[in-house]
């Protein structure tokens, strides 16, 4: 029975909360040695301005751009869990093809019918652009899963000062630790933050601006309805 590209990502996260349950170790004795090594290296990930993978940033940005209308398109601009994803074939060219996009709500759609066999093996050929950078779960579901790039827009870091509820652990700090995984995964950071922060700064901020096409009902951000016509 053919499951949909997302509903096969959305297998693996699960899957990888599995896991996740099943290889937690103690690092606390491993901290000290760590931090003793070039800790400000490992911490690093490159500019958001530059062709990594000899993609162009401003094709980059397109694709960031793509993910935040996803959730025009199945959402809502202003919906409260602003988060959203495209995945793309980069290796197909650096343009980029669609495969599929998805919001934070089982709300998933694309050309793609994958079994979840073959949906494994396309990972390695395959980018996922969100958003925001991935909470931990999410994170280590991307590198079990074996994505060829993960690029991201709003930063962790970046939610918390927001207000978001956010388990602290960086997606460096996953992938960081994940080198005896399979198929390494290219991670590209804080991609097309000035259009990526809106839709995540207005929910616990009444002073906030709301994402074009939402205005503000009070404490809320509710979509505006198009008038007919300019
Ligand atoms: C990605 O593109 C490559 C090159 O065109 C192709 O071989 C591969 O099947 C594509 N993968 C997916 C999942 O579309
Ligand atoms: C956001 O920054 C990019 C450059 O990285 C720029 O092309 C784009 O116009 C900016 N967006 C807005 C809404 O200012």
């Amino acid at each position: 029975m053919p499951y949909s590209f997302c509903a096969s990502i959305a297998l693996v996260f699960a899957l990888a909360l599995v896991l996740a349950g099943t290889c937690t170790q103690p690092v606390s004795g491993h901290q000290h040695h760590r931090h003793a090594f070039s800790p400000s290296l490992e911490s690093i990930v490159a500019l958001p301005t530059l062709s990594i993978n000899s993609v162009p940033i401003a094709v980059r940005e397109g694709w960031m751009r793509r993910a935040n209308a996803a959730l025009a398109e199945l959402a809502s601009p202003c919906t409260f869990s602003a988060f959203a994803s495209v995945i793309v074939n980069h290796t197909a060219s650096d343009a980029g093809e669609l495969v599929c996009i998805g919001v934070n709500s089982n709300v998933n759609t694309g050309p793609y019918k994958f079994t979840p066999k073959q949906a494994q093996a396309a990972f390695a050929d395959l980018s996922l652009y969100t958003n925001a950078e991935s909470c931990p779960m999410c994170a280590s579901a991307i590198r079990w899963s074996g994505f060829r790039e993960y690029i991201y827009g709003t930063s962790i870091a970046t939610l918390i000062s927001l207000g978001w509820a956010q388990i602290r652990i960086p997606s460096i700090d996953v992938f960081e630790r994940s080198f005896d995984l399979p198929n390494p995964s290219r991670l590209i950071a804080g991609v097309l933050t000035n259009e990526t922060d809106p839709f995540f700064s207005w929910q616990f901020d009444p002073s906030a601006p709301c994402p074009a096409g939402c205005a503000r009902v009070g404490a809320t951000c509710r979509l505006v309805e198009a008038a007919g016509g300019a």
